[in-house]
């Protein structure tokens, strides 16, 4: 666990994911053709006494101003709308990152004072393998630095925020004293981290958590495995492809699950996993010759 408070500048990333706002995402995923600010504010209703509750239901994408993110504006916005859906039961929530970077994916949780705790798992290699990039580089990744970044939106951030420098593979389930209502996994992304950082999920979140996925056209096969599995030990859960690049699994009928929003973003889940799995065995059925000649005809 650290602590830290040594400053250091806060460095843009180097990868600018392209902005998908307009609903639609960069990787195939469509809103249902409604307005997703609409249906935010009609199901999470402005509250005077809950003035950022509002600002969610107006889906203010200025949250994710004040720290660089690795995320497009259809990520973002389905982040809010998961978000809106969580803290809806207004009991306040536990919040839990793997990969955090900068904070960028923390600073909408820091702001909202629903937000009782965030924990925040990140080795902080230099440079991480990668299933579909071969290799990401993290220049001057630390946890000072992103600290530096939430202290500016949050002066009480070293309270809220606990941050582990470590992969999910070698922390005990007990470092997490407070069970998470919502789990966000954006680290390594290769099938064994991805599997390694849900199944520590699944041990230390609430029964009925939701998890959201980042790089779902990378994490897809897990993603499918994951689900099997659920269906395999019956553990109910429903399954979308949220806008962006962003997949959410909702277990036993949690707050993730009945949201409106939320089922009216992307496409579901299991259906989303099935055609890039088809694809896939199409595709390699396909001979290499071929394939190569038919380029981008293939992508999808
Ligand atoms: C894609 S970035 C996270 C971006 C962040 N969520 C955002 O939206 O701005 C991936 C992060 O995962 C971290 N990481 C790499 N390998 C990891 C591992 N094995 N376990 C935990 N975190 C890891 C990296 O240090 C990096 O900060």
């Amino acid at each position: 666990m650290t602590n830290s408070s040594r400053a250091q500048p806060a460095v843009r990333p180097k990868i600018d994911f392209p902005g998908a706002f307009g609903y639609h995402g960069a990787h195939g995923a469509r809103f249902s053709g409604e307005n997703p600010h609409q249906l935010i504010a009609v199901s999470h209703p402005a509250n005077p006494s809950d003035p950022f509750g509002a600002r969610l239901a107006a889906g203010d994408l200025s949250l994710f101003d004040a720290v660089p993110s690795q995320s497009s504006k259809g990520d973002r916005l389905s982040w809010l709308a998961v978000q809106a859906a969580v803290r809806a039961r207004g009991e306040g929530y536990v919040y839990l990152e793997i990969g955090s970077h900068l904070g960028g994916s923390i600073q909408q949780h820091l702001a909202d004072p629903r937000c009782r705790r965030i924990f925040s798992i990140d080795k902080r290699p230099l440079v991480q393998p990668d299933d579909n990039r071969g290799a990401c580089y993290y220049e001057g990744n630390s946890t000072e630095r992103m600290m530096l970044n939430l202290r500016a939106i949050a002066p009480d951030a070293d309270a809220r925020v606990t941050t582990f420098d470590a992969d999910t593979r070698e922390l005990a389930r007990d470092v997490i004293p407070e069970a998470p209502d919502l789990c966000f996994i954006d680290g390594e992304h290769t099938m064994a981290a991805i599997c390694a950082d849900f199944d520590f999920c699944m041990a230390v979140a609430k029964p009925d958590a939701t998890f959201c996925f980042h790089d779902d056209f990378i994490a897809y096969p897990m993603l499918r495995a994951i689900t099997r599995q659920l269906r395999e030990r019956n553990i109910p859960f429903t399954a979308r492809k949220l806008d962006g690049m962003t997949f959410a699994i909702t277990l036993r009928g949690g707050p993730g699950s009945q949201d409106p929003v939320i089922n009216s973003l992307g496409e579901d889940g299991l259906a989303f996993l099935e055609r890039k799995h088809r694809h896939d065995l199409l595709v390699g059925w396909i001979p290499v010759k071929i394939r190569s000649f038919l380029g981008g005809l293939l992508k999808k």
